[in-house]
């Protein structure tokens, strides 16, 4: 474990939450990370409210106690279902100088700034899409901009299976967009609201229009992340920076580092959690 340091906790239900920790490396590389994919209960994508709330708890208390004073959600999922409730109702009691921040908000005010047509569309797991916290977050921002969303419950397996450029693969990516842009024909712009989705971007773009943004969430959340530091000094010197790294799987430790290197591009040594 990083000792008497702070790390910056990164917690994803498995392998998506990679997708945002490259980039916060590439934008924030002195800092130290503390990832935590909680790979023997994922995927959160088709759980209930209540279940992805409890995981996501549990894993936030975990991290709190492994010396992180800030975690970033980075999970759409996690976001979407347990985020709120976890800065209102549990930070409070736990301590209220943690800070829990998700990936949502970030997404929609990228969203907010490419749209020409107004019309966006927003690709996501069943829970994030159920939720309706894009639909939700847009609202309360951009409130005269449409909203489309498409659950793609196929995608997360094709991608933790390394199937997505077979013909299988590539069918359900292509149905489910076809989906969303037959369900309003104006979208000029459409989010990967699930951290797994940036590993399909080339496959998606291929049955997109070049006209469509397509926006994947890591480096967004990167920078968004860099400037939350900036405006909250009393956070950020309470994170410790060694520039270390350290991976936490709930599952096998073999698999973990065999997908997550995929995903980050680069050998790494992970470490097994219960709690
Ligand atoms: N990475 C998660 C997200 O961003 C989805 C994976 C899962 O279903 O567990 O929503």
């Amino acid at each position: 474990m990083i000792d008497n340091k702070q790390p910056i906790g990164v917690f994803d239900s498995g392998y998506g939450g990679l997708t945002i920790l490259n980039e916060l490396l590439k934008e924030l590389p002195e800092y130290d990370f503390l990832y935590l994919g909680d790979n023997a209960r994922s995927p959160y994508g088709t759980r209930s409210y209540d279940v992805v709330y409890d995981y996501t708890l549990q894993a936030v208390e975990q991290l709190f106690s492994m010396g992180c004073e800030l975690i970033i959600l980075a999970c759409n999922t996690a976001s979407a279902k347990a985020l709120r409730t976890i800065q209102q109702k549990d930070l409070p009691k736990i301590d209220p100088n943690k800070r829990v921040l998700g990936v949502i908000r970030p997404s929609v005010e990228k969203l907010g700034a490419l749209t020409q047509t107004k019309h966006v569309g927003v690709l996501g797991t069943v829970g994030t899409v159920r939720s309706n916290s894009y639909p939700m977050e847009i609202e309360k921002l951009y409130p005269e901009i449409e909203v489309v969303q498409e659950a793609c419950p196929m995608w997360v397996p094709l991608v933790e299976n390394n199937e997505f450029t077979t013909s299988g693969g590539r069918y359900f990516i292509k149905k489910n967009i076809e989906n969303l842009l037959s369900k309003d024909s104006q979208i000029d712009t459409i989010v990967l609201g699930c951290t797994h989705y940036p590993i399909l971007k080339d496959e998606v773009k291929r049955y997109l229009p070049n006209s469509v943004n397509l926006i994947a969430q890591g480096e967004i959340v990167a920078k968004s992340l860099k400037d939350y530091l900036k405006r909250h000094p009393e956070m950020e010197v309470r994170c410790s920076k060694n520039g270390e790294r350290e991976f936490l799987t709930t599952e096998f430790v073999d698999s973990f580092e065999e997908k997550a290197s995929r995903f980050l591009n680069k050998n790494l040594k992970a470490q097994h959690i219960s709690y």
